[in-house]
């Protein structure tokens, strides 16, 4: 597989990144162990923040063995298909012993059938909608695998069009709330995780049925702070070659805020943006916070 800005193509209705649309029958078809946990969300949403959390809560609090390796080997990315020398997801998974912590941007209609039939755990983090905009935008400028994000004002429009990798936010959202108690999903807030992130930590620890105690915890709290995430060579994506993840162009962690889109949307884009957005969100109500 050639590196390049990868174009998308339509599964089932859903834009994904060509090389994932053409493997797509492999990924459905695999099949987690019952004890696996599925972290999913939308690109930008707090994935690798959750995914260090889960590490440490698994390994009480081990700073040390969750620098074994950096985030996507220790949870590898279930639908991703890699230009060498980054491994695949699915290659990665078929090494490694059950029970693994497995990272999706899939919608969850597209995730693989095996999850819900052997009841995995799955949690979901969402972001409201503007700052996880603005998050992906600097994302698709530094990630030379992603299609160019283009112009900020036509950006916001594919966001609202749901053109972008992985598809429409909107339906993304709106799909794993919809199914959170039927399927038993921990569904999460990054704007709670910033607000309170013991609570939240906490909270991701009962959903996994482990109990630390209240040093370790405030131990977890302070390892996945954005600062010290930021400068562990093993949670700050240093590990992906600078040709494929340009962060000379935006750093992986790049600021790690709530309400950052206040510095990208003229008054005019906001105003645009919240008035499609409570047409498409009007059937549903998620309590988001801090997007207007
Ligand atoms: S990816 O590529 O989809 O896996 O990206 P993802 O990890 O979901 O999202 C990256 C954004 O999350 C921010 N981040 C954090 N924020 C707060 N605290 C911690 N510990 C943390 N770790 C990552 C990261 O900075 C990206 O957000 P932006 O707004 O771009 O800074």
């Amino acid at each position: 597989l050639k590196l390049c800005r990868f174009p998308l193509e339509s599964v089932r209705g859903v834009p994904l990144m060509r090389p994932i649309a053409e493997n797509f029958d492999s990924i459905w078809e695999f099949n987690p162990h019952p004890l696996d946990l599925l972290i999913a969300t939308y690109p930008k949403a707090g994935t690798t923040w959750t995914q260090e959390i889960v590490d440490l809560l698994l390994h009480n609090g081990n700073a040390e063995l969750c620098k074994r390796a950096p985030t996507p080997v220790r949870s590898p990315f279930l639908e991703i298909v890699s230009p060498k020398p980054i491994p695949s997801g699915l290659d990665l998974l078929n090494k490694m012993d059950p029970p693994r912590m497995i990272k999706t941007h899939l919608p969850i209609q597209l995730v693989p059938p095996g999850f819900w039939e052997n009841k995995c755990k799955v949690i979901y983090v969402a972001r409201n909608a503007k700052d996880n905009l603005v998050s992906y935008f600097h994302f698709d400028r530094m990630n030379q695998t992603q299609p160019e994000p283009g112009p900020w004002d036509g950006y916001i429009s594919k966001f609202m069009r749901g053109e972008l990798a992985w598809g429409s936010w909107y339906d993304h959202v709106r799909g794993y709330w919809l199914q959170r108690e039927q399927k038993n999903i921990l569904y999460l807030f990054y704007e709670d995780m910033k607000e309170d992130p013991r609570r939240e930590v906490e909270r991701i620890m009962r959903y996994l049925d482990l109990s630390l105690s209240d040093d370790i915890i405030s131990r977890i709290v302070a390892l996945t702070s954005f600062k010290n995430m930021k400068e562990n060579p093993m949670s700050n994506y240093s590990c992906i070659p600078t040709h494929v993840f340009n962060q000379s162009i935006s750093e992986f962690m790049r600021k790690g805020e709530v309400g950052d889109w206040r510095t990208h949307f003229t008054p005019d884009q906001s105003n645009t943006f919240e008035e499609d957005y409570k047409n498409q969100m009007k059937d549903v109500d998620i309590p988001f916070r801090d997007s207007v």
